[in-house]
């Protein structure tokens, strides 16, 4: 099969795009928890379950440890039933290689690499304490990912490539180092005291990596060769660039060697910096907004580099990956309240190629993911064009941190059209906090009750004519040359079919559009209406 007709990013207009079959495809996924592809006994009945949730996509994990127990002896499947159950639901896998990294440790690394450790080097803290993590110099424990990953993927290409049910391929997971910023081991501190290797240098000293790294190296004197801690500086900072440079050229050998074998479309995902946190205290060195210009220049044979967004300040985050010509991806982010909301915006604003909640399988927002997948399953082929063309907006509250909202409402323009949205406070009681998945323990993913949990979306249809969805929310509009006004011709709430079929029904005026002031978006679930709306002075 040659390369054109294998799923691919493509660049086309205004957005990249994943194109299967040839026709682009927005991922409706969810990422599976770590542990629910272990048992092919369990695929049947959630599988189907997620269909009905109307995913289309789901992400889950090859472990390392289960597809090579013994070395270089492999068992593809588990893989292989992860698959065949996808077929039988018409759903697509994006596949996630839990090879020598998986959020920071090597815990799934097969016990012939965990128990040798003087074959596979581990990383090692400044006090020269061994940890759970394979040393990124190790060279043995690189020629034993590649040859695995190569396997997976020369298994893949030979098992899938005519069905394609695999679109993409996740490359490690969560790469990132801790509990200091750098590695300490015997190869790691040789490696340190060495020059920096030209392919960092050269793109460095023409500034193409990124303010952030370019304005480190400034900092420490901007001299065009040395030593990692005389190029960058020796604290902390500094040494993340090393670590973030040897995470990316291993990964892109793994990468590279898969690739060749199957030429799916790869990426990384990175795990986000708590406000206040120095590399060390978060997973530093991984593929991290500072760094993605580091990390292509590192890794070509990645075609983007994802974050998975936990933190209640999703646009922000998912935003700082708008970088370039990164595309997005958002392969993991919370299954909060806010995670329908936070995909339509992804989608509808960022030019996202797909979304994926994470531990799909057990949220307790079961219905409200449904909800908003049901509708953008209908309408996905009118937002991929309008992505192309520049056509749509999405609109949602920006949730701080803190999960502070702003009390203000939320604009974007489209065709000579301001729209302005304001969000619902009280539809939904969000529920108590740390309710989503109480035995991971890892803080606070659930809204606080009285976040707003809706969205809007805009797609222009014609002139004037647009199809706005959402929840949550009210939307007005004006003229964005302050020329006259804007006033409602026609509103028709409806549905898409999962053909993209719009089928109309109730005509709204009247109270349902306060007599032609607004369109009306309100309650607890997500709806469509198509629009008309004209000019007048
Ligand atoms: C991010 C990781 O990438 C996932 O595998 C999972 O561990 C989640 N965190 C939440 O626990």
């Amino acid at each position: 099969m040659s390369d054109d007709r294998l799923p691919q990013l493509r660049k086309v207009g205004r957005v990249t795009q994943l194109m299967v079959e040839g026709r682009p495809f927005l991922v409706l996924g969810g990422e599976l928890g770590n542990s629910s592809a272990s048992d092919p006994a369990e695929f049947g009945a959630m599988y189907a379950k997620l269909r009905r949730m109307h995913l289309n996509t789901i992400l889950l994990p090859v472990y390392w440890d289960r597809i090579e127990p013994e070395e270089g002896s492999y068992d593809f499947s588990l893989v292989q039933a992860a698959i065949e159950a996808a077929r039988e639901q018409d759903l697509r896998i994006v596949l996630l290689w839990f090879g020598t990294w998986k959020n920071s440790m090597s815990c799934y690394a097969p016990g012939w690499v965990k128990r040798d450790t003087a074959r596979f080097e581990r990383v090692r803290v400044r006090s020269g304490e061994a940890q759970e993590i394979v040393s990124p110099l190790s060279a043995a424990a690189l020629q034993a990912d590649i040859r695995a990953f190569s396997e997976l993927m020369r298994w893949l290409k030979d098992f899938d490539g005519a069905w394609q049910t695999v679109l993409m391929v996740q490359v490690e997971n969560e790469i990132g180092m801790i509990p200091e910023p750098r590695d300490h081991s015997e190869s790691a501190e040789a490696a340190y005291a060495a020059a920096v290797p030209p392919a960092l240098l050269s793109p460095l000293v023409r500034r193409e990596l990124g303010p952030e790294v370019t304005a480190l190296w400034r900092q420490a004197g901007g001299q065009t060769e040395g030593t990692w801690g005389e190029v960058f500086g020796a604290d902390a900072r500094g040494e993340e660039i090393f670590t973030a440079w040897q995470f990316a050229v291993y990964t892109e050998a793994v990468a590279a060697a898969g690739k060749r074998e199957y030429a799916l479309p790869l990426f990384v995902n990175a795990a986000l910096i708590r406000p206040g946190y120095e590399p060390g205290r978060y997973p530093s060195g991984g593929p991290l907004p500072h760094l993605i210009e580091l990390w292509r220049a590192a890794a070509p044979s990645l075609d983007m580099l994802c974050p998975d967004i936990y933190f209640p300040n999703f646009g922000e985050w998912a935003g700082r990956y708008v970088r370039g010509e990164n595309p997005l991806f958002i392969p993991e982010m919370a299954p909060s309240a806010r995670a329908a909301g936070n995909a339509v915006y992804a989608i509808g604003q960022l030019g996202a190629l797909g979304v994926a909640p994470f531990a799909i399988e057990t949220t307790d927002k079961e219905p409200l993911i449904a909800d908003c997948y049901r509708l953008l399953e209908g309408i996905s082929a009118l937002i991929l064009e309008c992505q192309q063309k520049g056509t749509v907006i999405a609109l949602s509250p920006q949730v701080g941190f803190d999960w502070n909202v702003p009390d203000r409402p939320e604009r974007g323009e489209l065709a000579g059209i301001v729209f302005e949205a304001t969000f619902e406070r009280s539809g939904m009681d969000a529920g108590p906090q740390n309710t989503v998945l109480p035995t991971l323990g890892v803080g606070r993913w659930e809204a606080p009750a009285g976040t707003p949990c809706g969205a809007a979306m805009v797609l222009q249809t014609a002139p004037e004519e647009f199809i706005l969805l959402g929840m949550g929310a009210v939307v007005t509009f004006s003229p964005a040359d302050g020329q006259g006004r804007i006033g409602i011709e026609q509103a028709q709430q409806g549905r898409f079919d999962p053909e993209g079929r719009w089928h109309g029904g109730r005509w709204l005026n009247g109270d349902e559009t306060h007599q032609g002031r607004h369109i009306d978006l309100r309650g607890d679930h997500w709806q469509a209406q198509r629009v008309r709306l004209y000019r007048y002075s």
